[in-house]
């Protein structure tokens, strides 16, 4: 299996490509990129870790020779949030980086499974749909939104909130990935039960965990870490559902059929060609449906930039 990862160089491409080169399969092959000079550096770094992953870097301003017989590749290439910005703030900037990048994959490696971590995520997966489509190479099974980080934001709070451990709780986060676009379905926590009080704040604490980060950050960036960790073990669920492993499943935003927008986070079920079924998220309770009645037109708005700014 071979691994793209094109922002290798920045906070969260540099901790994705060290977990990435400790934990994929032996075998396995990590592609770097990153139009900043260090990137082969990196690459050099991570290649004295023993481990049985190879790794290579490019940078310069061409994704290509990354990008060959990828089957896999993950986008965090990008601005960053500074206080005082949301996710919505970096489309300027990220959404042309993006555009960019997916003509590339279309060019080089059209049937890899793409998983986007870039912000804003709600319109930067719109944007790569109508570039694959546009070159005539959309699969819709193989795009993926990275909204890990917002699920394992959800144990790691509410195991600790509940003292349910970490090895059994499971956080369901569906709708997009950015304020109140993301749900928790608190209601959904097996072992947990919270008063209308938690679950408001809960729910507000995931929602906003990134804006906590980007404070305590004082300028100096957003989630790198912790994203890094989320995007592994979606890139690691990826790995295991293409090589054949069955049962696995992922919360992700994709373009998957939902009622509520062209593009939502839901379960989905993977396998040998990326999404196999998108699956049901079960009943709401009151407090989420009125959260995600309010949420669809932000959600939908943010869809439409993406898919306008292609066309
Ligand atoms: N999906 C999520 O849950 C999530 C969480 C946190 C951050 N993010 C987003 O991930 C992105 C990256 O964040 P970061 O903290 O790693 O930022 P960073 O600034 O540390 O790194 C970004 C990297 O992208 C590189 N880059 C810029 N333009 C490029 C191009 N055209 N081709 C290749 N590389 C290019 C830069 O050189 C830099 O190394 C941001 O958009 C951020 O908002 C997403």
């Amino acid at each position: 299996m071979k691994v793209a990862v094109l922002g290798a160089a920045g906070g969260i491409g540099q901790a994705l490509a060290l977990l990435l080169k400790t934990t994929l399969p032996a075998g396995s092959a990590l592609s770097l990129y990153d139009i900043a000079p260090v990137t082969p550096g990196v690459a050099a770094d991570l290649s004295h870790i023993p481990t049985g992953v190879s790794v290579v870097g490019f940078g310069g301003e061409d994704p290509t020779a990354a990008l060959e017989g990828a089957d896999i590749v993950l986008i965090s290439a990008g601005v960053a949030r500074k206080p005082g910005m949301d996710r919505a703030d970096l489309f300027n900037v990220n959404a042309g980086i993006v555009k960019n990048l997916i003509e590339k994959v279309a060019a080089t490696c059209p049937t890899a499974c793409i998983g986007i971590i870039t912000n804003p995520v709600n319109t930067t997966v719109p944007i790569a749909a109508e570039v694959l489509k546009k070159a005539g190479v959309y699969d819709k099974k193989k795009l993926f939104g990275i909204t890990t980080l917002d699920v394992i934001r959800g144990e790691t709070f509410i195991s600790e909130a509940k003292g349910i451990d970490l090895a059994d709780i499971k956080v369901p986060v569906i709708g997009g990935h950015s304020g109140v676009t993301i749900l928790p379905l608190l209601s959904q926590v097996v072992g947990a039960s919270f008063t209308d009080e938690e679950v408001e704040k809960m729910t507000h604490r995931i929602q906003n965990a990134g804006t906590e980060v980007v404070e305590a950050k004082a300028g100096g960036g957003s989630a790198t870490l912790s994203m890094g960790q989320a995007a592994c073990r979606f890139a690691l669920s990826l790995v295991d559902a293409l090589s054949g492993k069955a049962d696995v499943i992922e919360y992700t935003y994709v373009d998957g059929g939902s009622e509520h927008a062209q593009f939502f986070a839901q379960p989905v079920l993977l396998g040998k060609n990326g999404v196999e079924k998108v699956l049901p998220y079960g009943e709401l309770s009151a407090f989420e449906q009125n959260a995600m009645d309010k949420m669809l037109d932000t959600l939908k708005g943010d869809i439409k930039l993406g898919v306008e700014f292609v066309k």
